[in-house]
């Protein structure tokens, strides 16, 4: 059965900018009702009023924080009956740089957020899913939780975990007829490079191509509408990760080979 939009109730994280903006607007447009959570839910409010979005429920605050998971919570069972059809884990961050350089608040700080706090709302959630119709739980990795590069260790082990535990929870959940949606974008023009924690602003790093934040939302649309259990978005994205799976001795040796420094951090690869 595929997932249907209209009059459904989905969260999304990190609706404020990017992928979760441009994604949250698609499922209201086909009528579903979206809680759009972020720190800067001013920004939601914004665009939600200039462009006329009815269908969007605002929620401020940090996903890093129970309270504000205990929130989303409330508001489901407050205004929808405590039913879910769709979660989206949209929200992350991240960093680049060496491992051994690094202070160990960045890789703390990112898997809190690209880890912990979606696994941690997803199990809040599970009972409000289990009464949704069709319902999916979006996780929104990256081709880096496929196939790891350097300079990036923190956000990979992040988006490696959530790959693993999607593929854990998919089976877990699959007589429950909660299906996992693992989409995995490639780079990303968002604002996602603006707000790198602990990063040398002069830090350097490689991109195989970009996509829009709008392109990548409407493949990820796509996916939860057929309840695909992953999706790897682009060719070079595809081309890493199919690369990999062939011959990993041989990309370890490229790259471990490439120079570190290729192109401006703004349009690297996650
Ligand atoms: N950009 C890329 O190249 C790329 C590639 C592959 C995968 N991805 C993944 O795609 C997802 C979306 O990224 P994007 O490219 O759209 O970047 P973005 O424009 O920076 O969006 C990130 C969103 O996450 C929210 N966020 C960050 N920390 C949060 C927290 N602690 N609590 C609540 N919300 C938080 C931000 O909102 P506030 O700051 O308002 O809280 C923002 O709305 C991320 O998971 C990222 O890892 C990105």
């Amino acid at each position: 059965m595929p997932w249907k939009a209209k009059d459904s109730v989905a969260v999304v994280t990190g609706a404020s900018s990017g992928i979760g903006k441009c994604l949250t607007q698609q499922l209201a447009d086909h009528g579903c009702h979206v809680i759009a959570v972020a720190r800067r839910a001013e920004r939601i409010k914004q665009w939600t009023a200039s462009r006329g979005f009815g269908g969007v429920t605002p929620l401020a605050g940090d996903i890093t924080n129970s309270e504000v998971r205990s929130n989303i919570r409330s508001v489901i069972e407050t205004d929808h009956k405590g039913k879910l059809d769709l979660l989206v884990n949209n929200a992350g961050i991240g960093g680049i740089g060496r491992f051994a350089e690094a202070s160990p608040d960045r890789l703390r700080q990112i898997m809190e957020v690209n880890f912990f706090a979606p696994a941690e709302l997803t199990r809040l959630l599970l009972p409000s899913l289990r009464r949704g119709s069709a319902p999916v739980i979006c996780n929104i990795c990256s081709v880096l939780g496929h196939r790891a590069v350097p300079d990036k260790s923190e956000y990979c082990a992040s988006k490696f975990a959530m790959h693993g535990w999607s593929d854990s929870l998919r089976a877990e959940l699959a007589a429950d007829g909660i299906q996992i949606t693992l989409v995995s974008p490639s780079t990303t023009k968002s604002e996602f490079f603006d707000s790198l924690i602990d990063t040398d602003p002069n830090q350097q790093s490689r991109s195989l191509g970009h996509w829009s934040p709008q392109k990548v939302a409407n493949r990820t649309f796509d996916a939860i509408c057929r309840r695909r259990s992953e999706v790897i978005l682009s060719l070079g994205g595809k081309t890493l990760v199919y690369l990999d799976r062939l011959a990993p001795p041989l990309m370890n040796k490229l790259l471990a080979q490439r120079p570190v420094k290729t192109a401006p951090a703004k349009s690297s690869d996650h």
